[in-house]
């Protein structure tokens, strides 16, 4: 937050979002941040809704153990929830700032809020006006059943990684399955795919910019990554070892065992470890600016997703080489605004108005 509230006055239409966890704080903190952000910004501010993944966070807050997965979901719907109430406690119309009168705001256009929940209890309202965008862009990122079902309930884009166009259309088609389940119009949440290119002036030279970047990857890098995604240890096992093996192993509990066979049980813990240090699963993308844009086009046009998630494979680097050689191209075809239509980041994403 401290660096997007300062990355405010060095950029005039980027949206600014920050992961902010429902787990360690109180909707009161995040609603009275992003609320500022957003008046500060003018409306391009976004909150990462994550409920924390490891007990080593948890032990970071003064907890011996991690909040159960479920639960922590169940936390985070009344989270918004909350999060929602104060944040709607004034109305568009409300600061008056009228001098003659001596009038600041209207309380008839500020309501309480008087919240008693199962995890919160909250009373408001809000002691920050309304923001020009209302609230924050809700972007989420779970992939569980459960977590799904929180993001088809709130979310306005989902971040998500998948190998393939396949896996990342079932994804998007079951977003908005979900979304329309909770009575949302589909198109209120946009799907963002992850993808990391690699750019050359040539393809054979962006093959070797990828090849020389993964054969960087220490495979034991990549398992620290997993380990700590699957609140396991993995360093008594051998690199040779087999998911099928690991999973069996009495280290290893239920719901890691389960995530590591989906990775095929004959894969090796190096090889699994190769691909999770070079690009935790995200798709890597090769070839000049012409030919990424066709890919990235394809897996569009496909149903893949509604947007992507840029990760850059190195910076400095990464992003300028990716809106110099790329971007022209998305724009030729159509594909990418050569100007922004609009100021807010709700309306870069092509999201409604709130009602005011
Ligand atoms: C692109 C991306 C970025 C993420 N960033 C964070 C993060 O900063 N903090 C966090 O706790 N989880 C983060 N996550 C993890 C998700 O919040 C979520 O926990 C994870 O995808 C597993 O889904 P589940 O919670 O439904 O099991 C991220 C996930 C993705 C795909």
């Amino acid at each position: 937050m401290p660096i997007l509230s300062y990355l405010v006055g060095k950029t005039r239409k980027l949206g600014l979002g920050a992961t902010r966890s429902t787990t360690y704080y109180e909707p009161a903190h995040i609603a009275r941040e992003f609320a500022t952000l957003d008046h500060l910004s003018k409306g391009r501010a976004a909150w990462n809704i994550v409920t924390s993944m490891n007990d080593s966070e948890g032990r970071l807050f003064g907890k011996d153990k991690h909040l159960e997965h479920d639960l922590r979901y169940d936390r985070a719907d009344e989270f918004v929830e909350v999060a929602l109430k104060l944040w709607n406690s004034w109305d568009k119309d409300a600061l008056k700032l009228d001098r003659e009168s001596g009038v600041l705001a209207d309380p008839g256009l500020i309501r309480s809020v008087q919240h008693q929940g199962e995890w919160f209890k909250v009373e408001g309202p809000l002691n920050i006006p309304r923001t020009p965008q209302g609230r924050p862009v809700l972007i989420q990122a779970g992939s569980s059943g459960r977590g799904r079902r929180f993001g088809a309930r709130w979310a306005e884009a989902i971040f998500t990684i998948h190998p393939h166009l396949v896996a990342m259309r079932a994804f998007r088609d079951d977003v908005r399955t979900q979304v329309e389940q909770q009575g949302r119009d589909a198109d209120s949440c946009k799907v963002l795919t992850a993808v990391m290119p690699f750019i050359g002036g040539s393809e054979a030279e962006a093959r070797a910019k990828r090849d020389r970047h993964n054969a960087l990857a220490r495979p034991e890098l990549g398992l620290v990554t997993l380990a700590s995604q699957l609140n396991v240890d993995l360093s008594p096992f051998a690199l040779s070892a087999t998911l099928a093996e690991v999973a069996e192993s009495p280290l290893i509990h239920a719901a890691a065992a389960e995530k590591l066979l989906m990775q095929g049980p004959e894969t090796t813990l190096e090889q699994l470890g190769r691909i999770f240090a070079s690009s935790v699963r995200v798709p890597q993308l090769v070839g000049t600016g012409a030919q990424v844009a066709d890919q990235l086009a394809e897996l569009f046009e496909q149903g893949g997703c509604d947007g992507f998630v840029i990760s850059p494979a190195y910076l400095p680097g990464s992003f300028t080489e990716f809106v110099e050689s790329v971007i022209p191209h998305l724009q030729r075809k159509g594909l990418f605004r050569t100007a922004y239509e609009g100021s807010t980041l709700r309306e870069h994403l092509g999201l409604a108005d709130l009602p005011g």
